[in-house]
Order: C-alpha cells, then structure tokens, then sequence
C-alpha cells in the first residue's frame, strides 16, 4: 500500500458554504489516503471547507506515516515550513494526525512546537472536540486505540478523487507483527468492518458513477466479520457463529456479485494469509482485477525467520505458482526490505533468485529503517552498513526494472480492458488508465472519455507504461 504525498484539493461537497476552512496533507499508505477522506468528512461538519491553498487555512492537518525514519524527517520539515504561516495568522492551528501521532504522542507537542493537535488513527471521531480545545487555545491529544472503531458509519468525502476509483477500507490494524513494523503499534490490533457498511459505501460510489474500488487494509486475506469483535477473540464465539461468519473470498464474492459492472482491486495481501479460496473467487468473477500485492520482504528464510513473517521461501514460492495457475495472466506485485539486521551476501542472493523466479510485475524496494520499540529494534543491532544497504537496495531495484520491462513487453500486440482515469501527463492528447493487472496504459482520447472501459491494442511500452491504441469499447 504506497502513495505518493497527496493534496485533497477540490472543494467540499458540502452546499453550504463554511467561513472556516481546513487544509489536508497525506503522506504514506493507501490507507492514510482513505483516511483523511474520513477526516474530511468529520471537520466539514465542525464548519470547516477544505481548501487547496495553505495561505487561506485556518486549519492544517498532516496525516503522517512512521513506517520509515525517512517518512517521519518528511514530516517534520513540513512542519517548520508552516512556521512563517503561523507568524502571519495567529489563528492558524496546526494538527498532526496518523501513525506518528500515536508513536510519539505528547512528545509531539515538546518536540515540534508548531503542533496544536495530536490525533491517532482511531481517534478521529473526537476531532470535533479536539478543535474546540484548540480553538480555545489549549493543545489537544486523543491517541487512544480502539478496539472496534472502522469509522464504518462515516460517508468519507472524495476530495482528491477523479470521479472513477475510490478507496474502501475493510479492516484496520494488524495482528501480525513483523518484527521490523511499527503499524501494530500505531494501527492496533486487527478488526474487521461489516460488510453491510462497506456494500454501502460501495453502493453510494457506484450510483455516483465510480467505476472501481480497492478494498483496503494492512492485511486484506484476513478479514473476518462475525459480528464486530477483534481476529483474535474468534476462536471464542459459539461454532454456529463461526460458521456464519464471513471472511475475504466471502466478502470478495458478495462485492463482485452485488456490483457485477464495478471493477473491485484489494491491496495488501500477506501470503501466510492468502487463501486458495481468494485466488479461486477472484478466478471466478471476471469485474476483480488479476493482480495482487504480495509483499515478500526477502528471499532468505534466515531473515524471513527474524523478520517473523510465518511464511518461509519455499511457501510463498508455491503460493505464487498456485496463484499463476489458476490464474494466469495475474500480475504480481512485491515489497522488499534490504539491509536487514545479520543480512548476508547470501541471503541478498536469495533474495534476487527469488526475484527471478517471480519475476515481479512491479514492486516497492525500501532499505531497512529501524523503528523505535519494535521487536526487531529491540532484539537486534542495525548492523548492515549504510553503503551496503544502497548497494543491495540499487541491485534488487535494477533487477525489478529489468523484470517490468520483461512484463511491460509481454503485452506487446496484445489488447488489454482499460479504465480511463484522467489525462496523460504526458500528453494532454491521450488519456490515461490500467489495466486489469494494474499496468498503467496510454493512448490517444478519440471518442472515449474519462470512466469509459476501452479495450487497447498495445503497441509500445517502457518498463512501467503500455501505449496503445483504443480498438473499442470493452463489453461493459
Ligand atoms: N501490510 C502493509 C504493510 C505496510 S508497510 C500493507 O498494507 O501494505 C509497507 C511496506 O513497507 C512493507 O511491506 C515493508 O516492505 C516496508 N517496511 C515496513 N517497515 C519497514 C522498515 N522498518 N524499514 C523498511 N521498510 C519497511
Ligand atoms: Fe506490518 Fe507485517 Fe502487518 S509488514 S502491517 S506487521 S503484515
């Protein structure tokens, strides 16, 4: 689940106008992006519109990302930046919300003295009072995990969107605790949303003319709804309970079926939890898209091991060959973290084996960034020198590329579904969109417009771009 930094940056949908107006940064994951459309939604009540220009912001809001060191230096030079803004409108209040709110809580506040508003990612329900404190001229802090809070009964407001596809988170936290992660420590324990609220929110996007959603979480495979609760309390429940629970195929299914002309995406996928059954539905139904994010972290089952992932190399290798046989053209998609604690020559090597036997369609590539409190942090020493880290990251990040344009030119004379998203940014003569597998594909507008599906004749590519030509509308 990356992102780049996104402003929300149209203007609310609300009708009526607020004197107030609130100014929202992204940083990090897809959820992150989902979120602060939850946000949006709740401070447009509070009499607040959004606005795109920061000198007009009577309020600013960064949602953060800790999973990095880097990420959170981002952060915090943002912030000095708005130093001067605070200077010129005594009045502007400055909130920071997301994974590193909860991290360094009240420190926040010491350390960065621009900061008027803490907010954790499961106390966004409470911002209306967290503004008035402020507003008051107090600090205000809410850090407080939860264990139920999906903000499923929230109508997020689309601000940044295109009109066509739209984040729905499912489930929130992780259980799994990789031991160089920091998101069970900032997201919580795992907790599933119900499905009737994520077939609404579905449904609300759909008779908006929205044409594709990517089902949210840290850990999709694992979703389970038996009637609120979190993962693991499941064991405890009555068996009939159990039985009449749903998990993800069961909720990939219902999606697909209720919403037959939608297509459906869902990101991440952790292979110790991808299940014959998802692969099999998503087979099944023609409107989910083939493609999955399977982060594998690394190719070594020595570091796989200190990693705690519950998978080793050989598991996840044949995870991939049941997943390309019953789905064929499935592209697949990786995470890798190079650099970790006691990482060998040898151990990088298997990483790029694996690489090569996967042959990734795309992937995200991060050297190891050693996070306070983790396990990983605690047990082992960041011993993996900086330059080794570069030179090892530049290897598997030099293989990928070679690996998409082995992908990208597959597609070569072939035609592929695409959805139009929005123009080329290229070329304001060609439209821009993916295809099933999540390969970015342009090519010229002629009649189409944005939402059509449109069936491309691939002609050219580059390692992560398919140009074409539209042959036809795709029978949708
Ligand atoms: N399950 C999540 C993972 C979130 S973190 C999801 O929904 O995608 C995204 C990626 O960041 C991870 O897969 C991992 O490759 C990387 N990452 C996490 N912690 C890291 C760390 N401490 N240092 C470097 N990369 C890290
Ligand atoms: Fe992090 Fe592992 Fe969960 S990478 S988000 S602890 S699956």
């Amino acid at each position: 689940m990356n992102a780049e930094i996104q402003i929300l940056n149209k203007e609310s949908t609300s009708t009526v106008t607020n004197s107030k107006k609130f100014y929202i940064e992204s940083y990090g994951c897809q959820m992150n992006f989902a979120d602060s459309e939850v946000v949006a939604s709740i401070v447009s009540k509070e009499g607040y519109d959004s606005t795109k220009n920061l000198n007009d912001a009577d309020l600013i809001l960064l949602n953060t990302c800790s999973i990095r060191d880097k990420a959170e230096q981002t952060v915090r030079k943002r912030l000095e930046g708005f130093n001067k803004l605070k200077r010129n409108n005594k009045n502007l209040k400055v909130g920071v919300l997301g994974c590193m709110a909860e991290r360094l809580k009240n420190k926040f506040l010491e350390e960065e003295k621009i900061v008027d508003l803490v907010v954790g990612p499961d106390a966004y329900k409470d911002l209306p009072n967290l503004i008035k404190e402020v507003n008051e001229g107090r600090n205000a802090v809410n850090v407080i995990l939860s264990k139920d809070e999906t903000y499923g009964d929230i109508s997020p407001i689309r601000l940044s969107s295109n009109g066509v596809t739209a984040f729905v988170s499912i489930t929130r936290g992780c259980d799994n605790m990789c031991s160089f992660c920091v998101v069970p420590f900032t997201r919580g324990r795992e907790r599933s949303r119900d499905p009737k609220s994520i077939l609404e929110e579905i449904k609300t996007l759909v008779d908006k003319n929205y044409k594709e959603v990517t089902l949210l979480g840290q850990n999709v495979d694992s979703y389970l709804w038996y009637g609120g609760g979190l993962k693991k309390d499941f064991k405890k429940i009555s068996e009939l309970r159990q039985k009449t629970s749903i998990n993800f195929s069961k909720l990939l299914k219902l999606v697909a079926e209720t919403f037959p002309l939608l297509r459906v995406r869902f990101s991440t996928s952790n292979p110790q939890d991808m299940g014959l059954n998802v692969i099999v539905t998503m087979s099944k139904y023609k409107n989910i898209c083939n493609h999955i994010h399977l982060p594998v972290q690394s190719g070594s089952n020595s570091v796989l091991k200190a990693m705690n992932r519950q998978h080793t190399r050989e598991e996840y290798l044949s995870l991939v060959k049941k997943i390309k046989q019953i789905i064929p053209d499935c592209s697949i998609s990786q995470d890798m973290i190079t650099g970790f604690p006691n990482e060998t020559d040898k151990d990088h090597e298997l990483t790029l084996e694996l690489m090569c036997k996967v042959k990734y369609d795309f992937g995200y590539m991060f050297k190891y960034s050693e996070r306070p409190g983790t396990f990983a942090a605690k047990k082992y020493d960041d011993n993996i020198s900086e330059l080794i880290k570069k030179n090892r990251l530049q290897e598997i990040v030099d293989l990928q590329q070679k690996h998409s344009n082995h992908r990208t030119n597959e597609y070569i004379g072939k035609i592929v579904e695409v959805l139009i998203e929005k123009e080329s940014k290229k070329s304001s003569n060609q439209w821009s969109g993916r295809n099933q597998q999540n390969t970015v594909v342009v090519f010229n507008k002629e009649i189409y417009k944005i939402g059509d599906f449109v069936k491309v004749l691939i002609n050219n590519c580059t390692s992560a771009t398919l140009i074409g030509e539209a042959v036809g509308y795709s029978n949708k």
